[in-house]
This record gives structure tokens, C-alpha cells and sequence, in this order.
């Protein structure tokens, strides 16, 4: 993670109503040298400044396409802002507004570890393996990816670019998230004992020879710490209280949790099938808690809740607050570029590579439709 020094302590005594004062302000003042772009697991507070609004894949188009802007604040994480970085012209200087906005299932990936697991995986066997990554990773994942004849994907295209990459070659290794993967995998009919698991902090990845042959696809051991929240009991739970209600899940949860679920897909997905929905539906829904209560807020003739009691929170995509946000317009406007994300060149020219790949592969599709 990287350290984010705190604020001067003048942000903390302004009021909410002062802090937003000012970020219109300074919208109003840069005009169109200014984007700034919010995650839907983003709070209300920040996502009402973003001129655009997506998930990762919406937001990855949408960076691309930034060429008139001098700045895009990235309303998201780390590696989101990474990717916006190596779509857009250097011209295009990226921002994120709290360098500690990381992600957990992105540091479950070292390109060390992926160089090591390669070396393992192609001298255990003879097939040719296609590396695909979730864009949930660092810039240096990425490029391996690029450079290897592999791809990036998100949730909204795992699947056409997993059909993709079985195309390119006899095996996949997709990384770092095993349930975005095995969630994937099974909905295009590749059964549970043909996926392994490489688990990055055991000599070779706790995999034998013979395990590694016979898989078609290698999982990485990584998972997203909210979404891997949800269980097949809460499942249970809400279909006793509510058998006529639905549960839509995102394919970062558990494969048991996704299987008891009626539907499975992306954020935009997510949000299109509740939209969709006439009036009365009833919905749990297995996701982030920010876009979850949106959901409930945006449609009130419709009954949608958490598929979840507990909290399920991006406790790192929180950290983005409205007082970061202000300070990074201050600190443009004072004419100093601070918490730019830049990608070395030689990064950059092989994850890019990765991403155009990933961007010609574009599809909402759901996963999982019962
Ligand atoms: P999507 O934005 O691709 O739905 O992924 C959700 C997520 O966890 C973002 O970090
Ligand atoms: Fe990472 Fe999960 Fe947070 Fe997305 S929701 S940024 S995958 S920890």
C-alpha cells in the first residue's frame, strides 16, 4: 500500500456543506481540463461530483477516451488508476485523491510470485499456457500478461475473454482472483476437477507435476476480502424469509454462493437486472454496501437489501472521502500535481498490450442464470 500523509488539519474543521462548496467551485473553475471518474462502491458524497460513473470495465472505456482532459481524478482504487494511466495520452495526468486506496486482492499478486509460478507451470508440462488477469492487479501483472500472449479482463467480460484465451492456447492461468475465475470457468462447462489451485506462498504453489498437467485452468489463491463475505447460509436465510424474492450476486463471491444465487455478473450488471425489474420485485443482493443501498435508495417501489447482515465494505475504496477529493482540486489548482499515478514506460507499452485486448472483448452477460 502506499502512504498517504495526512491532511492539513483544516480539512477536518471544514464543514461538509464548506467541502462541497469548494469541489464545485473548483469543477466550475478547470471546466473540461478536469474529469473525474467514481466507482459505484464509491460513497454518495463523492460519486454525485463524478462527471462518470461506472464499473471497472465502464470506467476503463471511459478513461480511454479522455483525450481533451488535462486531469482525471479517479474516484476508485489503485489499480484503477494505474489502467487509466496507461489508456490515456501523457498528456493526461491521472489523480487519485488517497494514495492508500489500494486494493487487497490486487496485493495478493507479486509479479515475483507470477514470474515464479511460470517457471513451474511451463516445465511441468509441455501445453502452452495463456496468463489472464483480472484488472484487479498491478500494472506489473498486467504487463506479464501482455507480454506473454495474454489478456486483462474484468467482470464484465471474464467470459468472453476466458473463451478467448482457450482459443490462444491448452491452458489458462487466471489471476488473482480464484472465484472470479472458478465462477468463469464452471459457467462455460469446465468442470471443478479440471481447475487447480496455485497458492503463491507455497513452493510451487502447492501444486504437484501431475495436478498441473492435468488442469485446463490454474486459479491463483486470491479473493476479494468483501465479497468472499458472503455464504450459502445467507442464501438460505433469505430464501426461508423471502422465497419470492431474488438474489443476484457479483461472480467475486464464493462458488457455492454463486450457484445458490438466481443470477451472477458484474456491477453494471447488477445494476441493470434490479433497474430492470418490475415494480414490487424483491432482491438480496451480494455486493459492495455503498452501491447495494443506492440500489435501495434509487428504487423505492422495489424491496432490495444486502444478501448479507453484517457489513460488506471496500474498506479501501472508502478512504477516497470528500475532503481527499477537495484537497487533490486544491493542490491542482495551486498549480502542484500531487498523487499523480504514472506507469514506467516499459510497464506500460506490454500491460497496455493486456488492456487493449481486454477492451476488444466487451459484454455484460450475465454468468450464472438459474
Ligand atoms: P467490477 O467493477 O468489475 O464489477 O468489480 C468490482 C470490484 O470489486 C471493483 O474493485
Ligand atoms: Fe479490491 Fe474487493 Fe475492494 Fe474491489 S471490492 S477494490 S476487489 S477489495
Amino acid at each position: 500500500m502506499l502512504f498517504q500523509p495526512p491532511l492539513p488539519p483544516r480539512y477536518a474543521e471544514m464543514t461538509e456543506v464548506e467541502i462541497a462548496d469548494q469541489i464545485a467551485r473548483h469543477k466550475r473553475g478547470f471546466g473540461k481540463s478536469l474529469v473525474i471518474l467514481g466507482h459505484h462502491y464509491q460513497q454518495d458524497e463523492v460519486i454525485r461530483f463524478a462527471d462518470f460513473t461506472g464499473d471497472s470495465l465502464k470506467l476503463s472505456q471511459i478513461a480511454a477516451e479522455q483525450d481533451q482532459a488535462e486531469f482525471v481524478v479517479f474516484c476508485g482504487v489503485h489499480f484503477m488508476a494505474e489502467s487509466a494511466d496507461i489508456l490515456t495520452a501523457d498528456s493526461v495526468k491521472i489523480i487519485l485523491p488517497d494514495l492508500s486506496a489500494g486494493c487487497s486482492m490486487a496485493d495478493m499478486a507479486a509479479i515475483d510470485q507470477l514470474e515464479e509460478a511460470w517457471e513451474f507451470l511451463t516445465h511441468a508440462t509441455a501445453d502452452t499456457f495463456v496468463p489472464i488477469t483480472y484488472v484487479n492487479s498491478y500494472a506489473t501483472i498486467k504487463a506479464f500478461c501482455g507480454e506473454h500472449r495474454g489478456a486483462c479482463c474484468t467482470s464484465g467480460n471474464a467470459r468472453l475473454i476466458l473463451e478467448w484465451a482457450l482459443t490462444q492456447g491448452d491452458k489458462v492461468v487466471f489471476l488473482p482472483d480464484q472465484h472470479l475465475g472458478r465462477n468463469t470457468a464452471y459457467a462455460l462447462g469446465i468442470p471443478l476437477d479440471e481447475m487447480a489451485l496455485y497458492d503463491p506462498a507455497l513452493p510451487d504453489g502447492g501444486l504437484t507435476g501431475e495436478q498441473a498437467r492435468s488442469a485446463r485452468v490454474i486459479l491463483w489463491k486470491g479473493h476479494c476480502s468483501v465479497h468472499s463475505l458472503f455464504t450459502v447460509q445467507q442464501c438460505e436465510q433469505i430464501r426461508s424469509v423471502a422465497p419470492e424474492g431474488k438474489i443476484v450476486v457479483h461472480p467475486e463471491c464464493p462458488w457455492e454462493v454463486v450457484q445458490k444465487a438466481d443470477l451472477a455478473g458484474s456491477t453494471e450488471f447488477i445494476i441493470k437486472t434490479v433497474g430492470d425489474s418490475p415494480g414490487g420485485s424483491k432482491w438480496a443482493v451480494g455486493t459492495e454496501v455503498h452501491l447495494v443501498d443506492r440500489l435501495a435508495a434509487l428504487h423505492p417501489d422495489k424491496q432490495v437489501r444486502s444478501l448479507a447482515s453484517i457489513q460488506c465494505l471496500c474498506t479501501t475504496m472508502y478512504r477516497i472521502d470528500t475532503s481527499h477529493l477537495l484537497w487533490s482540486l486544491d493542490e491542482l489548482a495551486a498549480e502542484r500535481v500531487s498523487n499523480r499515478i504514472v506507469v514506467p514506460p516499459d510497464v506500460r507499452r506490454d500491460a497496455l498490450v493486456a488492456l487493449d485486448r481486454m477492451l476488444q472483448h466487451v459484454s455484460s452477460r450475465p454468468m450464472a442464470a438459474k
